[in-house]
């Protein structure tokens, strides 16, 4: 299974959830809710592409997993009346692989790049002329008689996703024309998103059973969709299927998910910085030791919402629990031990203890 997220499992791991999540997915941009100046801004992109007939510009999003990135990419196409080809960085492997889908492209076509962070560097070097002037430099022989040669594309767009636009080099950004970061949704939209999956879903549900399910989602539709179906199970075998505010309850807490909605992982990270480093401050590397997960995982999945909530800082010599992280552990009952006394200031960082050390994944942001 991919590591990037147990946020991203539901979509790899149960076909059953990843068919249901197709059908809750929004199709255009009415039925996509919340990211409002987004999507004021993305509208204007694309009726205007449309008006000239043009393909439209290349299309940067990103922002933390399941706030719509793969969603948005769809709505895209569709709304261009295009067709959409999905690829993710680390699938493609060598120049040509990429190469081979560009000449596949037919005009106006979308290509939808996820995790577009992660292609490598021969990679993205057949991409910047084929964004810049939809050409394609192809080397024909070996050695010295090695000559290059330029196709021409038919005009197309790139739209690509990321959650971390910090590691994407700078041609490749320059090279897109809109740059769009998501951020998570407030409770509001959550619920009205919480509300339309129901009704996809047949679920009844009352008013403040979409508020409970929408105040623990994270932020995050595909969070509160996953929550949604736990629910929902849960209301069918204990009671008569109807969602309300005490059945919401009562099923969230058998999984475990707290009045923040932080769920089991979240609260271990927390107490570990509280408990084990003093409340901070301590590099990703040491922590994503004690949760056995990769540090990219950590930074990329648990971090955001942390950071959002005001639970955690990122501070340059590592993060640290914040007060309100701390009184959320005590309310749970945590033990919560006094803040470490702050560092010596003249140890040179030599003498700075390993679980200081900032490694190259932490650089970002
Ligand atoms: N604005 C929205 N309105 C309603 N539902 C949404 C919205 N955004 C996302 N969703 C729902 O959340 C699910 C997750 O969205 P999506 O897969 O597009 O996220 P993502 O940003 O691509 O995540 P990742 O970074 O993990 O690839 C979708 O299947 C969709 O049902
Ligand atoms: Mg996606």
């Amino acid at each position: 299974m991919d590591d990037i997220s147990r946020i991203l499992a539901a979509d790899v791991q149960d076909d059953s959830e990843v068919v249901v999540d197709r059908t809750l997915r929004p199709r255009s941009l009415d039925e996509y809710v919340g990211q409002r100046e987004l999507k004021a801004n993305l509208s204007i992109l694309l009726g205007a592409a449309r008006q000239r007939g043009d393909a439209a510009d290349h299309v940067l999003l990103h922002g933390p997993p399941g706030l719509g990135k793969t969603t948005l990419a769809t709505i895209i196409a569709r709304e261009l009346g295009a067709n959409i080809r999905y690829a993710s960085g680390p699938a493609i492997e060598r120049a040509g692989d990429l190469a081979a889908i560009l000449t596949s492209l037919d005009e106006r076509d979308v290509l939808f790049i996820d995790e577009i962070h992660r292609l490598n560097r021969a990679v993205e070097e057949i991409l910047y002329p084929a964004m810049e002037d939809f050409a394609l430099d192809v080397m024909i022989g070996k050695g010295p008689s090695a000559r290059s040669l330029r196709l021409t594309l038919k005009p197309f767009t790139i739209v690509g996703a990321t959650t971390r636009a910090g590691r994407i080099s700078s041609p490749l950004r320059d090279r897109f024309g809109a740059t769009y970061r998501l951020d998570f949704y407030d409770v509001p939209d959550l619920t009205a998103i919480v509300n339309r999956s129901a009704k996809l879903l047949g679920v009844e549900i009352a008013a403040d059973g979409a508020a409970a399910i929408a105040r623990r989602g994270r932020g995050t539709p595909r969070v509160v969709n996953r929550l949604l179906r736990r629910v929902r199970d849960y209301a069918q075998i204990t009671g008569d299927g109807r969602v309300d505010a005490a059945t919401a309850d009562r099923a969230l807490a058998a999984l475990e998910i707290d009045d923040e909605g932080l769920d089991g992982t979240d609260r271990k990270l927390l107490a570990a910085i509280v408990q084990k480093f003093g409340s901070g401050p301590v590099g990703v590397q040491a922590l994503a030791a004690v949760l056995a997960e990769e540090p990219e995982t950590v930074e990329d999945v648990y971090e955001p919402f942390l950071l959002r909530l005001g639970f955690l800082d990122r501070t340059p010599q590592g993060r640290i629990a914040t007060d309100g992280a701390r009184a959320h552990l005590a309310k749970l009952g945590f033990d919560v031990p006094p803040r470490r006394l702050e560092p010596v200031m003249d140890a040179g960082p030599a003498a700075q203890p390993v679980l200081w050390d900032e490694g190259p994944e932490s650089s970002a942001q």
